[in-house]
């Protein structure tokens, strides 16, 4: 066994170490003498290991591994130790494969429902994004395999991803797009980070120095390994400038060529190169696992994957009790989807899947099938509609799968809507005609649009749910599980109300985040636009009650305390909800966000008290001037509910563990700063000069509100001295 280090880097040929490098192909690091190559795999929901004929994009086949839910359900969850779970089923299926890093999970923020990737991330809030990501590489890690987290950073659209550029402002990209690569980086310290396709302000993200060296490792403290994703290097010798240290998968020889080359005509620092060389060796060693491949449970496997869509799916809705069903009345199950379940996503995640369940394999054997329509287009066949009819006639209850086929929803393209084929949405209305017991079952991977909502009692959200779906289906269709799922997104009552819909993907090259910060409920709330389901839905089938806050400042942290009942008569849990508003700051910012969430379980009449600590971050905002986080000094709203929407309790407090907002006085700090922020010395100065009295006298008259409004430059409008102004200042800020 060979000692990695410095020595070692040195003592290899250039040509060894442009080699390592550069992927030795679509999987594997390069080989030197006395390090063996080592295999990377996708992906965040399965293992897809190809044995050969390698492709990026889930296009040929892969070993046999359990095809996890996808991270738009996991997220769901809100549930960190579900998610800690998953990542350690995907290590034992790693490690056992001889795979060193697994390629994942994927922690964009859902910016438009369009996307064509939202079902590999988890959210539209970097809280929930990051605290899943967190969990599922501590799993991972925690089984002896690295893990690659992804896409670093801003890969918010597919279509032209490798060129496209994300023009964001810097607090917006701070707040939003950075924080839960942040959270991650610094609580689960993964062994990679891959970096995305696009660039962001112009720059190429796999020769962004500012994003992979500046803000990745000086800032946060990232000493791990940077890849690219599959095909992103353009210039291999800016990349490596910029802190990229691997090139996957490679250009094979030419790529090792044009390393060697810049080396020798001093294009290059070979100190660069040593650097990455290192890191790629430092990971090798430390994620490595050698030998042949060995077995391990996969049907464990599958009952996991099941256990954790039984814990993810979101009863969206549930008017009359119609679920769970009624054992013993007669049920149709209609739809073609029952059959041939979309349980999946296209792409680099594809897994081939162990033992899928569909949902009419797992249904209640009294119960009976007509597939209704085709999945392979969106045309209505009149017979197949015709015997779906007929059915729900006959029935007391029916069962309805929806969902967006597979052509519609993939790595590598965005969708055109968000609306469910005609032929699914014309049964619908036929059925509800025929039958007032109608529940859909939803399978997709994003936002559906549901004008048709008001028209059946119940909807349950599946999203893609794992090769266990159909016993996962049935488990919470008939109570056998109680749903506890909560929405990650919000679904809006139109494509159109989303903030991005006027120009998302419109232009080729560019995509400007005009919206800020205000992505998601970020937006919908703060404009109080009704939505369909709003961010952190979900129906339960017992009640809860949320009574006795108490809000409390600690040191540098403030506690927020209360007590939640399950007023109803089964057990069950519920996804607990703390966002804050800031009051105070004179900066953009949304009503609410989320600031901690904690999943409870609790029996019928049981009540817990839940304690949460929220830190100074959760109340700070990024301020570009200074380039710090800061928390000011003020009032604040804590809110403690069910969903955003949904809020149960709610409290002002007073922050006085930040900064004051009103920090430096200047000639453009306006008099009605000056009035409301008095600190001691603002206090004493104004005193002291004089220009206290004068101020009270000018804010007595009719004019207040107009002098409040102008800055201390201006008093000579006010006849106030010039002199006395600028001696106030000096005070001030003495
Ligand atoms: C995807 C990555 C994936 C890689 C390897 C790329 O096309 O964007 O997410 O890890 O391929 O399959």
């Amino acid at each position: 066994m060979v000692k990695i280090n410095r020595t070692f880097v040195e003592g290899l040929t250039l040509e060894e170490k442009a080699a390592l490098v550069t992927g030795h192909d679509f999987w594997f690091t390069a080989a030197v003498p006395g390090v063996d190559k080592m295999m990377m795999t996708d992906g965040p929901s399965g293992l897809r290991k190809q044995a050969d004929d390698a492709d990026a994009l889930g296009l040929n086949d892969s070993v046999d591994a359990v095809c996890f839910p996808c991270s738009a359900l996991t997220a769901s969850s809100f549930n960190d130790d579900m998610l800690m779970q998953l990542g350690e089923n995907l290590g034992i299926a790693a490690k056992a494969e001889r795979v060193g890093v697994l390629l994942g999970p994927g922690v964009n923020i859902k910016r438009s429902p369009l996307a064509g990737r939202n079902f590999e991330y988890f959210s539209e809030d970097p809280l929930l994004a990051g605290r899943m990501g967190t969990a599922y590489v501590k799993g991972v890690q925690s089984q002896g395999v690295g893990v690659s987290v992804k896409h670093f950073a801003l890969n918010n659209r597919e279509n032209q991803r490798f060129t496209n550029s994300s023009n964001v402002d810097e607090r917006t990209m701070r707040e939003i797009y950075l924080a839960q690569f942040e959270r991650i980086v610094k609580n689960a310290h993964p062994a990679t980070i891959m970096c995305s396709y696009n660039k962001v302000n112009g720059t190429l993200n796999s020769q962004n120095q500012r994003l992979l060296t500046r803000v990745l490792r000086d800032e946060w403290g990232f000493d791990g390994l940077v890849m690219s994703d599959w095909g992103a290097v353009a210039d291999h010798v800016a990349a490596l400038q910029a802190g990229l240290d691997l090139e996957m998968p490679g250009k094979g020889a030419a790529s090792v060529d044009e390393i060697v080359e810049a080396v020798k005509d001093g294009r290059l620092d070979e100190e660069v190169l040593n650097k990455s060389a290192l890191r790629v060796l430092r990971m090798v060693a430390k994620w490595q696992t050698k030998g042949a491949v060995e077995s391990y449970d996969k049907d464990a496997q599958h009952e996991f994957a099941r256990k954790l869509a039984d814990d993810s799916i979101v009863l969206l809705k549930n008017e009359h009790g119609e679920l769970p069903l009624d054992k013993r009345s007669s049920l149709a199950v209609i739809g073609e989807l029952a059959a041939r379940p979309r349980y999946q996503g296209g792409g680099s995640s594809h897994v081939n899947a162990h033992q899928v369940v569909t949902p009419l394999e797992a249904m209640p054997q009294t119960a009976s099938y007509a597939q209704g329509y085709q999945l392979s287009n969106n045309v209505v066949d009149d017979d197949l509609m015709a015997a779906a009819v007929n059915l729900a006639q006959q029935s007391q209850q029916v069962v309805y799968f929806m969902g967006y086929p597979e052509e519609m929803e993939s790595e590598g393209f965005d969708k055109t809507t968000i609306d469910l084929p005609e032929n699914q949405v014309a049964l619908l209305n036929k059925l509800v005609q025929v039958n007032h017991h109608v529940t859909v079952v939803l399978q997709n991977g994003s936002v559906v649009a549901m004008p048709w909502a008001e028209q059946v009692n119940s909807i349950v959200e599946m999203y893609l749910a794992g090769e266990a779906v159909g016993e996962a289906t049935w488990d919470i269709l008939t109570g056998k599980v109680n749903p506890s799922g909560k929405l990650s997104e919000t679904f809006p009552l139109r494509l159109a109300d989303n903030p991005t819909y006027p120009t998302f993907d419109s232009e080729q090259n560019e995509e400007n985040y005009h919206e800020g910060l205000f992505v998601g409920y970020r937006y919908y709330d703060s404009k109080q636009l009704p939505v369909r389901f709003p961010f952190g839905h979900g129906l339960s089938y017992t009640t809860f009650s949320y009574h006795d806050l108490k809000v409390m400042t600690k040191d540098d942290q403030v506690q927020v305390e209360f007590q939640l009942t399950n007023t109803g008569n089964l057990p069950g849990k519920e996804v607990t909800q703390i966002y804050v508003g800031n009051r105070v700051s004179k900066v953009e910012k949304p009503t609410k966000e989320l600031r901690d969430f904690v999943k409870v379980s609790l029996e019928p009449g049981e009540s817990k008290t839940i304690r949460r600590t929220l830190e100074r971050r959760a109340f700070a905002w990024y301020n570009v001037t200074e380039k710090r986080w800061e928390a000011d000094n003020g009032r604040y709203e804590i809110y403690v509910g069910s969903s955003v929407e949904d809020i149960r309790l709610q409290q002002s407090f007073d922050y006085e563990l930040g900064q004051d907002p009103l920090q430096k006085v200047t000639a453009e700090t306006y008099v009605a700063d000056i009035v409301n922020h008095q600190s001691p010395k603002i206090k004493a100065a104004l005193e002291q000069t004089g220009l206290g009295r004068q101020l009270t006298a000018i804010l007595q008259s009719d004019s207040a509100q107009i002098f409040e409004n102008i800055p201390l430059r201006s008093l000579v409008m006010a006849y106030i001295d010039p002199q006395v102004v600028r001696k106030f200042i000096e005070l001030a800020n003495a």
